[in-house]
């Protein structure tokens, strides 16, 4: 069923695993996810950019098409449907009307004070139609569609400041940066630990680890165990479908059509999805 992040993300952290976040970014994408969840017995969300959903036709075409291969597929594992990196209170709701059971208001850029004024307002509204609803302090660097983020610019979040954000929103789950960044690591990832603990105490909600994509299984199984119960993950699928695009045409360099190509890069990700699943401890968690 159709749900919010609320229940899998408490459940998650209760049971020390994480629900993996998934972007989707076409047909495909979302046909992988939703069949590895359901293989794996997972619960799953689907992340859904204002970009990907602007790629896809929009928020309603992206509910559509879930809900669609929901019944098609049966899926019965819990799945929700998450604004990834929402930009405005406007397109907050815009994703709730069109059916979205989740949201994440991402005010990291704006001042403190701002950023928990903002999402107050997300939450007053998506609370009331029993949405979730997620948020971020600090800044996550690199880059995921119109979300660039320089090295520079890119912070760590303070602790006493995300305590004050979530008492103050009432959130159902926290992603502050510590490090972790869209899309592929220059070496290794250095995640601050220390302030994730922190964090993960004085606030009491389900942490979630943004930039999934080439964190090493050990950092991945610490953040859980520190009270991460989401991680989000959308270049790894981008990385192995691509690449399993690439070795179709050029072993047949005169296919066109698009079902001999895209099929296996669809298997590609289902294969990536079940993986990480395992790796977050999901699996027959549903
Ligand atoms: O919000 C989405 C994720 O943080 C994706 O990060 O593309 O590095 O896996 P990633
Ligand atoms: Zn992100």
């Amino acid at each position: 069923p159709l749900v919010s992040m609320k229940e899998m993300l408490e459940d998650a952290k209760a049971g020390g695993y994480a629900v993996g976040q998934f972007n989707l970014n076409n047909l495909e994408f979302t046909q992988a996810i939703l069949l590895a969840a359901e293989e794996e017995q997972s619960p799953v969300i689907l992340g859904v950019s204002e970009g990907a959903a602007r790629y896809m036709g929009g928020f309603l075409t992206v509910v559509s098409i879930v809900e669609a291969l929901m019944a098609d597929y049966e899926i019965t594992v819990p799945v929700a449907i998450h604004l990834d990196h929402g930009s405005s209170f406007e397109k907050c709701v815009e994703a709730i009307h069109a059916g979205f059971t989740s949201v994440m208001i991402d005010g990291s850029h704006h001042p403190l004070e701002e950023n928990i004024a903002l999402t107050k307002q997300v939450v007053a509204v998506a609370h009331t139609l029993g949405v979730s609803v997620e948020a971020e302090l600090g800044r996550i660097g690199g880059q995921e569609d119109d979300l660039v983020v320089d090295d520079a610019d890119a912070a760590y979040a303070i602790p006493s400041e995300c305590d004050q954000l979530v008492r103050e929103t009432g959130v159902d789950c926290f992603a502050p940066a510590l490090g972790s960044v869209h899309g592929p690591y220059k070496g290794e990832p250095n995640l601050g630990f220390d302030r994730m603990e922190e964090v993960a105490n004085l606030t009491g909600v389900p942490l979630v680890l943004h930039g999934g994509t080439g964190i090493p299984t050990h950092d991945i199984q610490k953040a859980i165990s520190l009270g991460t119960a989401k991680i989000n993950v959308n270049t790894e699928n981008q990385i192995s479908s691509a690449k399993r695009v690439r070795e179709v045409l050029a072993e047949k360099p005169n296919e066109y059509d698009p079902r001999k190509y895209l099929g296996p890069a669809r298997d590609a990700i289902k294969e990536t999805v079940i993986g990480k699943m395992r790796e977050f401890g999901s699996s027959n968690k549903a």
